[in-house]
């Protein structure tokens, strides 16, 4: 197929491929400029939320530390903000003229990404409120319990004729229009049993995501796909999906997940 054409030309340390995917060890800034313009379908964006600041948090009843790993360290608002307008500008270079892009996060980034979509010229469709059922409670007692988390819509540019299979998502909502509060519980244990990543997505947001805005074969890229939860997604879904980490010990998660949804024990794998 040709994207995977394009792959086996990318700069990469290393990366497995299958038929629908691909999974690309590297650093997103670096390899997103090898795609050409005008290349997916659809992007989910799930990027480090600059949260790891060294406080506490609740995991299983227990108090840990929010720290997530140095990937998620913040640099202060202008050099964060920097990186978002970086990685979203160059996503834009990689998304059809009609193709959409989601992005999740919390208050530490998404006015951030809300302000720096507006720099580049995408046009916001909707901020999706996804409510989390089950969420630990707040160790400190000097805030509500954080349960959400907002994920911004957007098309390549006020021009797009994007995509939305409104009749898929009022079936979904039981026959009436889909609002824009999603109540999905967070990624429970039976979607971690290869390994844990801090900050996994459930699938069944990426699964209604990918309806809502894809048609059965289109290509996907996550270009911080962690646990590979939006390529597994994809593959449910019948489309095609490109996710860059650039953590090895995540993508190894994420191989034996896209391994086992596939019911497939090998995968070519190819290092430069
Ligand atoms: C919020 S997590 C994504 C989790 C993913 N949605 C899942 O369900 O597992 C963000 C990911 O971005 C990766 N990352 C951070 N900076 C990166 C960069 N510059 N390029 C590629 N990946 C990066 C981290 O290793 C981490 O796995």
């Amino acid at each position: 197929m040709a994207y995977q054409d394009t792959l086996t030309e990318l700069p990469v340390q290393e990366f497995a491929l299958g038929e629908d995917y691909a999974l690309i060890l590297g650093d997103s800034l670096q390899v997103l400029p090898q795609f050409p313009t005008d290349h997916f379908d659809m992007i989910f964006a799930d990027p480090p939320y600059l949260l790891s600041n060294d406080g506490i948090t609740c995991h299983a009843g227990k108090m840990v530390s929010v720290n997530k790993g140095e990937w998620d360290r913040s640099q202060g608002a202008e050099k964060d903000h920097q990186f978002v307008l970086e990685w979203l500008g160059a996503c834009q270079r990689v998304l059809k003229p009609n193709g959409t892009i989601w992005v999740s996060g919390t208050h530490h980034i998404i006015y951030s990404v809300g302000y720096a979509m507006q720099q580049l010229g995408y046009k916001i469709l909707n901020d999706i409120v996804w409510q989390k059922t089950n969420p630990p409670p707040n160790l400190s007692c000097r805030y509500f319990t954080h349960s959400t988390e907002i994920v911004l819509w957007a098309a390549k540019s006020a021009k797009s004729k994007h995509t939305f299979n409104y009749e898929t998502m009022k079936e979904i909502a039981g026959g009436k229009q889909m609002k824009t509060v999603w109540r999905i519980p967070a990624a429970g244990k039976d979607e971690k049993q290869f390994g844990k990543h801090p900050t996994q997505k459930p699938l069944a947001l990426l699964q209604r995501i990918i309806l809502a805005s894809t048609q059965r074969d289109d290509l996907i890229l996550d270009p911080f796909v962690g646990s590979g939860t939006t390529i597994v997604a994809a593959l449910r879904e019948g489309r095609r999906c490109i996710g860059i980490d650039s953590e090895s010990k995540y993508l190894e998660i994420a191989d034996q997940r896209i391994r086992a949804q596939l019911g497939t024990p090998t995968l070519q794998t190819i290092e430069s």
